[in-house]
């Protein structure tokens, strides 16, 4: 990211016996037969039933989500640092191949954004959201055989933040000087420029930076469970490490390193507290974590009154659907106490699930004409695509659990109406908008052409430096490589969008806004349920 985006907004004997056993048998069979077919009978009514009531309407414009998400996901092979493996994009190459210090390696990991910095912060929050995409629609993203780039562009990622956490009470989390980084305009396999490291530690805490990579190590555990279960431990181990770390030595990284207030400022660490807690408690089934946001910190760090925006900067919308999802699938042992505070964040996510919903009594008026959720000029389809992919989870785990319905205010609501809201954002950012483009670049006919992104925008054979690369930036044309997968940040409050490649509010991707993407059309592929448990 280029500036300050503001916050948000916020189984027997003798013949006569066997003959008489056999008959027996059979008429046991029989009776058995007829009862087993007329439970099958019933149960096929009851899900016909079910799935009338539940059924996806076609949607009237044919977008296949598929394609999308498989354009989606290369982005994340475009924002790769380090010595790449099995690359994808022919204009991507080696970089980044020194980021570190003496026997510290980072490598690995990705490029934020349109730059070339490494932010701990987004970083960590891009892998806990794919986590979360993988761990409810893991099936179905391998139904289109997009599963392996998903883990593997995760495993990219926690390569990375397990190396950055060294000691239990030291994260790196920053490669690079923004402010060297953006007086250059180069790719990032030519870059030349000194990229130092930054880190919290125990004397200058980074409470929602190390909270935060919790958070996306106790989500990535989950995922690498069955089939790396050495690397899961691993990286439970380090998530536990760090979340004692966040909680122990607590402080604002915005306040010990003011640097960052620029770029990704943190207006508060209880979301992310709460964040990394209930990931853990997932991850480990150990109630400390449980009481951890319940009885013990529910009440601090979350208002049940107010709803928020889920971003990179506030997971507390985050935080009330996942923890939801312990009510709707297994909350039958829970004691008291922490039952009521798991239904007040259940209660907050209806609540934020009711501001969704267009024709809810609650519904926010934060939206476009074009239907478009829509918070701040700064990356807008952000909060757009990360509301609708809450939306589709809430409305999975209601269809899964068989909870009929969801009252607003006196109005009631089907799963099937959050449902069509996500499609609404997913369709908008498709190119079901007024400009008639799709937002996501490399999909469709129309996408924008002049994507702010360096490495796109310059060609390969370029001979340029740090600072007549300036020219790549200011030309004419269109970008001579195409970021596919690229999101970018979106129209203004009219629709409208301009495509200017230095028009950074609208034009500039990050690596979570395609992971939230990601997200939202897995949960689009078909008409789904989500898994009862992460294990
Ligand atoms: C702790 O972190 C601060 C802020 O990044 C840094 O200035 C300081 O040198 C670090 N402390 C040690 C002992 O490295
Ligand atoms: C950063 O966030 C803090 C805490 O919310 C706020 O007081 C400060 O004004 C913000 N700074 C910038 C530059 O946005
Ligand atoms: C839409 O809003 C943008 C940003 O506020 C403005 O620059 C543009 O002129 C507006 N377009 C129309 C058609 O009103």
């Amino acid at each position: 990211m280029e500036l300050a985006t503001p916050r948000h907004i916020g189984g027997k004997e003798g013949e006569a016996m066997k003959s008489r056993g056999t008959t027996i048998w059979c008429l046991l069979a029989l009776v058995l037969g007829v009862l087993v077919a007329t439970a099958a009978v019933l149960t096929i009514l009851k899900d016909s039933d079910f799935f009338k009531k539940h059924r996806t309407p076609s949607h009237p414009i044919n977008k296949n989500y598929a394609d999308a998400l498989q354009v989606t996901l290369q982005f994340f092979d475009i924002q790769k640092s380090g010595k790449l493996v099995d690359n994808r994009i022919p204009w991507r190459g080696d970089s980044g191949l020194e980021d570190g210090e003496g026997n510290l390696d980072l490598s690995k990991g990705m490029y934020d954004a349109g730059d070339a910095m490494k932010f701990g912060f987004p970083m960590a929050f891009t892998a806990t959201v794919l986590s979360w995409a993988i761990l409810e629609y893991g099936g179905q993203m391998n139904a289109v055989r997009q599963l392996g780039y998903a883990q593997n562009s995760l495993r990219w990622i926690t390569d990375y933040l397990i190396n950055a956490h060294p000691s239990e009470t030291l994260l790196y989390i920053q490669v690079g000087d923004p402010e060297l980084d953006h007086k250059c305009w180069e790719r990032p396999e030519t870059m030349s420029e000194r990229r130092p490291v930054t880190q919290v530690n125990a004397s200058f805490p980074g409470t929602e930076v190390a909270a935060e990579t919790a958070a996306a190590l106790a989500s990535a555990s989950l995922v690498f469970k069955n089939n790396d279960p050495a690397y899961s431990s691993s990286l439970l181990m380090h998530a536990q490490q760090l979340f004692t770390f966040a909680d122990t030595y607590r402080g604002s990284y915005s306040i010990s390193i003011p640097q960052v207030r620029e770029f990704y400022n943190s207006t508060g660490y209880g979301d992310e507290l709460l964040w990394a807690a209930s990931w853990l408690y997932h991850a480990t089934q150990d109630d400390s974590y449980l009481r951890y946001v319940t009885e013990l910190n529910g009440q601090s760090f979350a208002d049940p009154e107010t709803t928020t925006w889920f971003s990179w900067d506030d997971k507390l919308a985050g935080v009330q659907v996942l923890l939801s999802r312990i009510i709707f699938f297994g909350s039958k042992d829970m004691p008291a106490i922490e039952n009521i505070h798991l239904q007040m964040y259940r209660k907050t996510a209806e609540a934020v699930m009711c501001g969704l919903l267009p024709d809810s009594p609650t519904a926010t008026s934060s939206r476009t004409d074009g239907g478009l959720i829509w918070i701040t000029e700064w990356n807008p389809l952000q909060y757009a695509v990360a509301s609708a992919f809450l939306a589709i989870l809430y409305s999975d785990y209601m269809l899964t659990s068989q909870t009929e319905t969801l009252y607003c205010s006196g109005n009631s609501y089907k799963p099937d109406d959050l449902r069509n809201f996500a499609i609404s954002q997913a369709d908008y950012v498709l190119g079901a908008n007024p400009m008639k483009i799709s937002y996501l670049v490399g999909y469709g006919s129309r996408y924008p052409q002049y994507v702010h992104h360096r490495g796109a925008s310059i060609p390969v054979n370029a001979e340029t430096g740090c600072q007549d690369g300036f020219k790549w930036l200011y030309s004419e044309n269109p970008n001579p490589n195409i970021a596919v997968g690229a999101v970018v940040g979106g129209p203004s409050l009219n629709d409208s969008y301009s495509d200017t490649r230095n028009n950074v509010k609208q034009g500039e991707a990050s690596t979570y806004n395609s992971a939230l993407l990601v997200g939202l059309l897995s949960g689009l592929l078909k008409t789904s349920s989500v898994v009862l448990s992460y294990t």
